[in-house]
């Protein structure tokens, strides 16, 4: 049976008999989809309880982000949960995670300086302070995130690093939708023909692995093609495309040896959209 509980002594009074049994977190802002749920199926590999919380976490939303309009659906996300076989579910409000002026963050730098922490600043100051509140509410063995925001899981397991968290991060593949589209919470956003003509995300992402797969070793010739095969499609308005190593994200002068980052951030309307592939030239994939 499913708990769901709104209050963070709640929530330590069911978890404070654990014993010696594994307890996994899956942090989620909700709106659950096939990809938050293979992170509790990864989840219930690993532990004996599996926790997942549900916040919307303001602090993480710039102020012309869409922190109020964010798709919230708590009833829907309980049975998904719950049918997926997660143990406990964590829905703080507001309220009950920042009741005083936040004044104390967890700010990660250098690798935030790029990507998306270059696009949404002070974003993943938001997302190490939230992620590090739940990791002291919860106290969990193991935290499952998504390879989708790649960014941000080399945010956590640098934090992790730095300051000694007693917690594993395990990072999860991409789900993807039939046509490729990476599964988003935001992707209920795009308009039918935004949704149609965002299958080009993947589909620049599979040609760019293709090419380096055929030898190219040019970061600026492959971040060319993307950008060109991006553009054939009229309602797409791109934020950025860039290669780095990975997980240093830096600029790499050629692609060869090291594992290498392909992202990117492109707005369909008013929804911005990320995907990325992950992969190491030094294996050259079939
Ligand atoms: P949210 O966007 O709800 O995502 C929760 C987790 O699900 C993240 O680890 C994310 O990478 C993963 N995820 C989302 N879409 C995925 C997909 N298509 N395939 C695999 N995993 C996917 O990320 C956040 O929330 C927040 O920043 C949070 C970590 C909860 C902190 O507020």
């Amino acid at each position: 049976m499913m708990q769901t509980v709104n209050t963070i002594k709640e929530l330590r009074e069911l978890l404070q008999d654990r014993n010696v049994k594994k307890v996994g977190l899956v942090p989620t802002m909700g709106y659950l989809h096939e990809g938050h749920l293979s992170l509790v199926d990864e989840a219930k590999k690993h532990c004996d309880i599996v926790v997942m919380s549900i916040f919307v976490n303001p602090l993480q939303f710039g102020p012309n982000e869409d922190f109020d309009r964010y798709p919230r659906n708590i009833e829907r996300d309980r049975t998904l949960a719950k049918s997926r076989g997660v143990d406990l579910l964590f829905v703080p409000d507001i309220n009950e995670m920042y009741p005083q002026p936040v004044i104390t963050t967890v700010s990660v730098t250098g690798i935030t300086g790029r990507l998306c922490g270059k696009s949404r600043p002070g974003h993943f100051d938001g997302v190490a302070t939230v992620v590090s509140k739940l990791f002291h509410i919860v106290q969990p063995d193991y935290a499952f995130f998504g390879q989708k925001d790649a960014q941000q899981v080399a945010v956590v397991k640098r934090m992790v690093e730095d300051l000694n968290m007693p917690v594993e991060v395990v990072s999860c593949p991409i789900v993807r939708e039939e046509d490729g589209l990476a599964m988003s919470s935001r992707n209920v956003y795009l308009k039918p023909e935004e949704r149609a003509q965002a299958k080009v995300l993947y589909q620049s992402l599979q040609h760019a692995r293709q090419l380096i797969n055929q030898g190219e070793t040019d970061p600026a010739f492959i971040q060319g093609e993307i950008i060109k095969l991006i553009k054939t499609r009229d309602r797409a308005d791109i934020d950025y495309v860039e290669i780095l190593t990975y997980p240093d994200l830096d600029p790499p002068d050629q692609i060869k040896d090291n594992p290498i980052i392909i992202a990117l951030a492109v707005k369909f309307g008013k929804t911005r959209l990320i995907d990325n592939v992950i992969m190491d030239p030094g294996k050259r994939e079939a």
